[in-house]
């Protein structure tokens, strides 16, 4: 399955972005008994976006990248279909997403990572920051990685 798998930056607005959202809203909102559409999206128009999809063109992953001042970026949303998880797509996208982030001259990453998938961060090389903490009703941790 691997290795028809396509990562691409997508743009706000394009038919692909409605496939992320709809992607986000499964895997992050519902579980949680939340509407990613209850929110107002229009404020996510200048992020950077990243999906992975399958040779048929079905959306498998996503993530947003959210530029700050000074050189850092903070990922947001990683959230690949349940059905292709494990199989390395979140990991490719990460891979990606550094790509990306070092070629537009950011030098650090941060993050809130959910409790569950901190195994999933620390082995992408990235750092846990400080205490326990609750976002959306749950436990996370801030993270951060340096990249050059
Ligand atoms: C967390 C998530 C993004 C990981 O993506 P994925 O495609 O399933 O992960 P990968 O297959 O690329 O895994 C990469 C490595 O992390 C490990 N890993 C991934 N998720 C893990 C977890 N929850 N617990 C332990 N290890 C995990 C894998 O075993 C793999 O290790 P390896 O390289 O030694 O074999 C995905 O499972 C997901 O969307 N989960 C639900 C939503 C979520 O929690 N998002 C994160 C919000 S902060």
């Amino acid at each position: 399955m691997n290795t028809n798998i396509i990562v691409k930056e997508i743009f706000y607005e394009s038919p692909e972005y409605y496939l992320e959202l709809e992607l986000r809203n499964e895997v992050l909102r519902k579980p949680l008994g939340m509407n990613l559409y209850d929110q107002d999206l229009s404020t996510e128009k200048n992020y950077i976006r990243i999906a992975a999809f399958d040779e048929n063109q079905q959306i498998l992953g996503t993530l947003i990248l959210v530029p700050q001042e000074n050189g850092v970026i903070q990922m947001k949303q990683m959230a690949v279909r349940e059905s292709a998880q494990g199989m390395k797509i979140g990991k490719k996208i990460i891979q990606f997403a550094e790509d990306l982030i070092i070629s537009k001259g950011f030098s650090k990453i941060i993050l809130n990572a959910r409790k569950v998938a901190l195994p999933f961060y620390l082995k992408s090389g990235y750092e846990i920051q400080g205490d326990e903490f609750q976002e959306v009703g749950i436990p996370h941790f801030k993270m951060s990685k340096i990249v050059k």
